[in-house]
């Protein structure tokens, strides 16, 4: 948000904490907003979730303390100001403040009777040190700080650190002072900025084919998937593994929705696929021989890293394993084995290139672990390998469809909800299509396995309501066509993405955009995500939404 505010009122100085909040108590308000205030004495911005802050408030309050805000973060800020007034430096009141809290916090700390410290914590929730030549800085993610600065102290679990113009000096968990290596950055100056482009998702989008092509280097030779590219332990592990379980939110869950139909049809090994947030809380049953896949742009989701944490305590001997974006990521350390797709920096809140990323991982993963197990032959593998080597030049023959679907796009612009559908793994590009166009444009969008249509949500629809169809040419096409003829007769507008080899049959208030030809099983789902990022995107530009900082939503969820 462009602050005005601070913007007017010019704040001089050579030491400060601010915080974009994401609510999770109260309200975006004035009086929630950071920094959080005690007795003047001490100022406080909080990554992450307090959760015994009604206990600590209650306790405060008995003792004189005043509440200005509806937020679990002051009591953060009370605790420290209570544990000065006993005579204890900033940084031990912080060291001894943070014991009483349960939860998850990234700390930054400040005091007039320190002028020149930052005090930074953390647990559960991220923060990384950026080492400047002209100041030191802390932030929830590097991102944040490459204007500054490319070399990076990551703390570790339990942490306090303690800044100022020419030191930084780090304690862990128990209070010793620790050393934690300086990290220099590989990410480029030109990968953050926008260049020729008006948005972060329009520039990611149309970075997808140099995406892959960095994803897939090194890791496949002519005609084979290197197994070591999840690590030198990789072909053990796959080869004793009897099922894998994928968690992950958003995007990287629909990534896993897609790999579930080929790690059983392909690699032939039995995959469940389930939101961290569910996972998390439902005691599940972790078997023994489990290979236990997170996908994560970030590496830092909340709920995501929590159910790797249980499914780790609830069964020792699982494998882990981890695809993400952030090389440095909390997930990566908590993972046996790592896989990092190369995306590159992903800025818009809509996550576009993860996305394809991540499914060519999780194809190398398949193939690696049929390979593995002797469950792919060399042909097949070696057809897999060249399909994928063929997506940047087919993701570039998709992007020139972006004329025809800006002409599309403007059909939603008095629409409130829209359905997309798919069979196979399309169903979970429908579902990725959907949580796109409902993230940016604010339209309301649902998707649905195409043969569930008359199982209820056929009710759903009208002249008002587009139904959005991904059709490739494969062994479901035939079904997806009578359910085609099903959503006509009951005068839907359709807008059907075809292979050229689909030949759907055109009908009235049906539009078809034939993407490419000679799709296969791992290309197409990757190939057919392209135009439905398109359509979102022009959608939410017709609409004036503001595109890469969708409301109420964060790039990366620190908290659950
Ligand atoms: O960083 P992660 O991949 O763990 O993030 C998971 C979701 O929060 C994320 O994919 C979210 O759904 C995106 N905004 C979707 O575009």
């Amino acid at each position: 948000m462009e602050n005005l505010k601070t913007r007017k009122n010019k704040i001089e100085g050579n030491i400060g904490i601010a915080h974009t909040r994401w609510a999770t108590h109260g309200e975006p308000a004035k009086h929630n907003a950071h920094p959080h205030i005690s007795n003047q004495v001490v100022s406080v911005v909080h990554n992450g979730i307090i959760e015994n802050y009604l206990e600590l408030k209650d306790s405060q309050i008995k003792q004189g303390y005043k509440f200005t805000s509806d937020t679990d973060t002051e009591v953060i800020a009370h605790a420290i100001e209570l544990a000065m007034q006993s005579n204890n430096t900033l940084l031990h009141s912080v060291q001894k403040a943070i014991k009483t809290f349960e939860g998850a916090y990234g700390l930054g700390i400040i005091s007039p009777h320190y002028p020149n410290t930052i005090i930074a914590a953390r647990k559960g929730s991220p923060l990384v040190i950026g080492v400047g030549k002209n100041g030191n800085y802390i932030a929830s993610d590097q991102m944040a700080l490459l204007p500054v600065t490319k070399k990076f102290i990551f703390l570790e679990e339990g942490d306090t650190a303690e800044l100022n113009l020419e030191k930084i000096t780090i304690y862990d968990i128990n209070g010793i002072k620790v050393k934690r290596p300086i990290k220099t950055s590989k990410i480029k100056e030109g990968e953050v900025g926008l260049g020729n482009y008006i948005h972060f998702m329009q520039k990611e989008i149309f970075e997808q084919p140099q995406a892959i092509r960095d994803t897939l280097e090194s890791r496949v030779t002519k005609e084979s998937v290197l197994v070591s590219a999840f690590g030198h332990k990789a072909r053990d592990v796959f080869k004793n593994i009897k099922r894998v379980q994928i968690v992950a939110c958003g995007t990287s869950y629909n990534a896993g929705l897609v790999a579930k139909y080929w790690l059983e049809d392909i690699a032939k090994i039995p995959c469940n696929v389930e939101v961290a947030s569910e996972y998390r809380y439902r005691h599940p049953l972790v078997l023994d021989a489990t290979l236990f896949v997170t996908i994560s742009q970030s590496g830092e989701t909340a709920d995501t890293l929590e159910a790797l944490k249980i499914a780790k305590k609830l069964n020792k001997k699982i494998y882990t394993l981890c695809i993400c974006n952030s090389a440095e990521s909390t997930i990566t350390r908590e993972s046996d084995l790592t896989f990092l797709t190369h995306a590159g920096p992903e800025i818009g809140v809509a996550s576009t290139k993860a996305f394809t990323t991540q499914l060519v991982a999780l194809a190398l993963l398949t193939c690696s672990i049929g390979v593995s197990k002797e469950t792919i032959s060399k042909k097949r593998e070696k057809s897999i390998v060249e399909g994928l080597k063929l997506l940047p030049g087919l993701i570039n023959e998709c992007l020139l469809e972006e004329d025809q679907i800006k002409k599309i796009a403007i059909r939603f612009k008095d629409k409130n909800s829209a359905l997309f559908i798919g069979r196979g793994t399309m169903h979970a590009i429908a579902k990725e299509g959907a949580l796109k166009l409902k993230e940016i444009s604010y339209i309301h969008a649902e998707s649905y396995p195409a043969g569930e249509l008359k199982h209820g949500p056929i009710a759903l629809i009208d002249d008002n309501m587009p139904v959005i169809a991904v059709a490739p040419n494969d062994e479901l096409l035939n079904k997806l066509k009578s359910n085609l003829e099903e959503v006509k007769s009951r005068g839907a507008q359709m807008i059907v993405f075809e292979d050229k080899d689909s030949k759907v049959k055109p009908m009235k208030a049906m539009e078809i955009i034939s993407i490419t030809s000679n799709l296969g099983r791992i290309t197409a789902p990757i190939i057919f995500t392209i135009p439905l990022q398109l359509l979102s995107y022009h959608v939410a530009l017709i609409k004036g939404t503001d595109i890469d900082k969708p409301r109420n939503l964060a790039k990366s969820v620190t908290v659950e």
